[in-house]
């Protein structure tokens, strides 16, 4: 039996909890035992009643039988020290956290191969969507030029109701705040820094570059207005939150900002929340991969993705991943729409 510890119980890790007990099938032996949380409630024990919980991260990152910590409780300086000393004690580690990732994440790799572990983090980046996997597994000798898109959910829905439903800007950021896509601070999404912290962790997936973050050129939504939007539209164009990084030989060009998008483009018809990444290799000149960018469905199942990594790791064998099978399918009709 692989035991984890998690760190974190909010939407996103009850979310894993939930997952995991429901593919049971497919994780046979990987048990969630103990949860760090912030506050221990009757009602949470009750639910839960094989979970331990305690309000000590410290008991799960050092406990002698735990093998995997998932961290889904975000911060950075002190999760980071949680982090350290959960590789230092010798176990795998899987985090969605993009700020500590973008931050710490070359220190903290250098800790997990010094100990022979894997540190995981396919959903500190867009969410659902399997970029990190892509663009480590894609296209044996080819090479990445360009990675980059729309990665902030909150910023692209606050822009598109702007100029679709003309609704204000201080509206739709709360709206955007209670559909629970915006950060705790949401000054992180509309200034830009969600997706700077996720644009360093791209570039250093598709190009191994070390960047600091803050040296990143980064501009937030909080000057575009109505009048914007609307010129934009009368010349065929949208206002996109775009982050993208482009290689020119050995030099690095990056941005954070709302762009111009053609209309007509697949990127300008990227609306409210959806995320998407754009991705040009030597060989292939537009790969795009849209989906939900945030939530806690999405963002759950990369890291179950991660999980089942570590598992065929620890285990030595592959995870066995029952299909629903289809042998003798009835075709109904045209798949179409
Ligand atoms: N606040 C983020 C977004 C959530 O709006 O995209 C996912 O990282």
């Amino acid at each position: 039996m692989i035991r984890i510890g998690m760190l974190g119980f909010g939407t996103v890790g009850r979310s894993v909890y939930d997952l995991l007990q429901a593919h049971t099938e497919s994780f046979p032996d990987m048990q969630i035992v103990s949860v760090a949380v912030r506050q221990i409630t009757e009602q949470r024990m009750a639910l839960y009643p094989t979970v331990q919980f305690t309000t000590n991260p410290d008991t799960i990152v050092t406990a002698s039988d735990i093998d995997v910590v998932i961290e889904v409780m975000g911060g950075q300086t002190e999760t980071y020290r949680y982090l350290r000393r959960a590789l230092h004690s010798g176990k795998h580690v899987i985090t969605a956290n993009k700020d500590l990732i973008a931050t710490y994440g070359e220190t903290l790799q250098k800790i997990a191969s010094a100990h022979q572990l894997t540190l995981l983090y396919g959903a500190s980046v867009a969410g659902g969507i399997p970029i990190l996997d892509a663009l480590t597994n894609l296209l044996p000798g080819d090479e990445t030029m360009q990675v980059g898109g729309i990665i902030n959910g909150t910023s692209n829905f606050i822009l598109t109701q702007m100029s679709d439903a003309a609704m204000n800007y201080d509206d739709a950021l709360a709206l955007a705040q209670r559909m629970g896509i915006a950060e705790a601070n949401p000054v992180n999404d509309v200034a830009g820094f969600d997706a700077r912290y996720k644009l360093a962790i791209l570039a250093k997936t598709a190009f191994g570059a070390n960047v600091v973050t803050t040296q990143i050129p980064t501009q937030g939504i909080q000057e575009i207005n109505a009048t914007l939007l609307d010129d934009a539209k009368r010349l065929g164009y949208v206002i996109k939150p775009l982050a993208v990084a482009r290689r020119t030989g050995q030099e690095l060009a990056m941005t954070v900002g709302p762009h111009l998008v053609p209309a007509a483009h697949l990127l300008g018809k990227i609306d409210n929340v959806q995320n998407a990444v754009q991705v040009k290799t030597r060989n292939i000149q537009d790969l795009v991969f849209t989906g939900p960018g945030a939530g806690a469905k999405p963002t759950a199942s990369a890291v179950l993705s991660d999980l089942a990594i570590v598992h065929d790791i620890v285990c030595g064998r592959q995870l066995v991943h029952e299909k629903p099978s289809l042998q003798q399918p009835v075709i109904i009709g045209t798949a179409a729409g």
